[in-house]
């Protein structure tokens, strides 16, 4: 065992350690000063929950209610989480004769005294009240993927907002919603292209924001197939927040859809992470998307899931749990709010990692530059189905014949200081 080998042997293998590099402690103060860039303050990657993962398509106003009195009492609020988003299943495609969505008063019911069933704002306020924000979903095209491939119960057309572009984006933020996600199924079937829908939708969401002075997150979810990182950040009057990169990491799990008894699948996550690298797209406040996270959902243990949270924090990634919150283990709810790891994915640069070198087949250093001068996070991931040993060296990083010091983000450990590699 190497002097690192408890940190980097656990077993089965595909192991990480997130290590923060820091800048020489002696003879460097003069460099830092004259490297130090000129940050302005840039939107940080998202953090919040996401129906889909563990609710399909039975997300209702009970669902969300008791999913954002978890985010407070687990404690990912304080951490930084504040997104509650419904995704597909709110509305089943229905449409008054002035063309306004009409959603199941049963299921999004009046909340408090004074307010009618079957209003979203209902929920906005709710979720407003706890000092959190809410999210909502729709589709580029006339169908949403429900009508494709439903999950629980019949397929329901007309779940997209082609053809009511300006009517439902302005809904959305009149009901208050602060986040949309914009998925790509009914789009997708009608051959149309991306790039021009979206541009639509983000002159849209632009007009609604004119108009109610409420701003819209604006979340792309066209999995990657047509290279979004080169067109989303740029659409129209309201460019894309985020884009995804790639195909869903998990079909939903949740009882009585035909994915019961699926899991969460770790190579699964591995390929997300690696479509989701476009570090030349991940600048100034605009960040790729590799999914929803599977952290704390049934098919990943706890090493793996600290895999998982290294990779999309060294990522930038937005971090939008789909576990279901009420019932998030100890070890779970630890590792969504670690905060120095936190930290990684939310530091103010805006940055993405790439890989900066590969001993040997599985064995890679990723590095993310953060905002203060020298310093880097890195994660040495392991791929491998055996325990290996891997360096890093400062070389590597554009820190070269320096002395720099090394922390253990998961361990919370500074490991000393070290000449040319750890
Ligand atoms: C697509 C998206 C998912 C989710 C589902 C809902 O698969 O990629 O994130 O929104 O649709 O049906």
């Amino acid at each position: 065992m190497n002097r690192f080998g408890s940190r980097l042997s656990f077993s089965p293998a595909r192991v990480i350690a997130t290590v923060l590099i820091a800048v020489p402690l002696f003879g460097q103060v003069g460099l830092r000063a004259q490297s130090a860039p000129k940050q302005i303050a840039i939107p940080l990657p998202p953090l919040g929950w996401s129906s889909w993962n563990s609710f399909s398509n039975t997300v209702d106003s009970r669902v969300v209610m008791d999913q954002a009195k978890a985010m407070i009492s687990t404690g990912l609020h304080k951490a930084g989480y504040q997104y509650i988003n419904i995704d597909e299943g709110w509305w089943l495609g229905q449409r008054d004769g002035h063309g306004n969505i009409v959603v199941d008063p049963k299921a999004w019911p009046a909340l408090a005294p004074g307010e009618r069933a079957g209003d979203m704002s209902n929920i906005v306020r709710y979720i407003h009240s706890l000092g959190l924000k809410a999210g909502i979903y729709t589709d580029a095209g006339k169908n949403g993927c429900g009508t494709f491939s439903p999950d629980i119960g019949p397929g329901y057309p007309n779940q997209g907002s082609e053809g009511h572009y300006e009517q439902d984006f302005l809904q959305f933020a009149r009901w208050g919603f602060d986040y949309v996600k914009v998925d790509w199924c009914g789009g997708n079937k009608e051959n149309l292209d991306p790039a021009v829908q979206y541009a639509e939708i983000a002159r849209a969401i632009a007009h609604a924001e004119a108009i109610t002075g409420h701003r819209l997150y604006f979340s792309i979810c066209e999995w990657g197939r047509n290279s979004p990182w080169t067109w989303a950040p740029n659409v129209g009057g309201a460019p894309a927040d985020i884009w995804r990169t790639s195909g869903d990491i998990v079909a939903p799990v949740v009882a009585g859809s035909k994915n019961t008894g699926r899991k969460a699948s770790f190579q699964k996550m591995l390929r997300n992470f690696d479509q989701g690298i476009h570090p030349e797209a991940e600048h100034t406040g605009f960040y790729n998307d590799p999914d929803m996270m599977v952290i704390g959902m049934p098919g990943l243990s706890d090493a793996e899931n600290r895999v998982h949270m290294s990779l999309w924090a060294i990522s930038g990634a937005p971090l939008i749990v789909g576990a279901d919150l009420t019932k998030l283990s100890e070890a779970t709810r630890a590792i969504l709010t670690n905060s120095a790891v936190l930290a990684v994915d939310q530091d103010a640069l805006g940055l993405q990692a790439i890989k900066v070198a590969e001993q040997g087949g599985g064995l890679e250093v990723w590095s993310k530059r953060l905002v203060t001068p020298g310093e880097r996070a890195v994660v040495l991931l392991n791929r491998t189905a055996s325990a290996a040993p891997i360096a890093v060296h400062w070389s590597d990083l554009g820190l070269g014949g320096s002395e720099a010091d090394a922390k253990d983000l998961w361990a919370g450990k500074d490991l000393g200081s070290f000449s040319d590699s750890y």
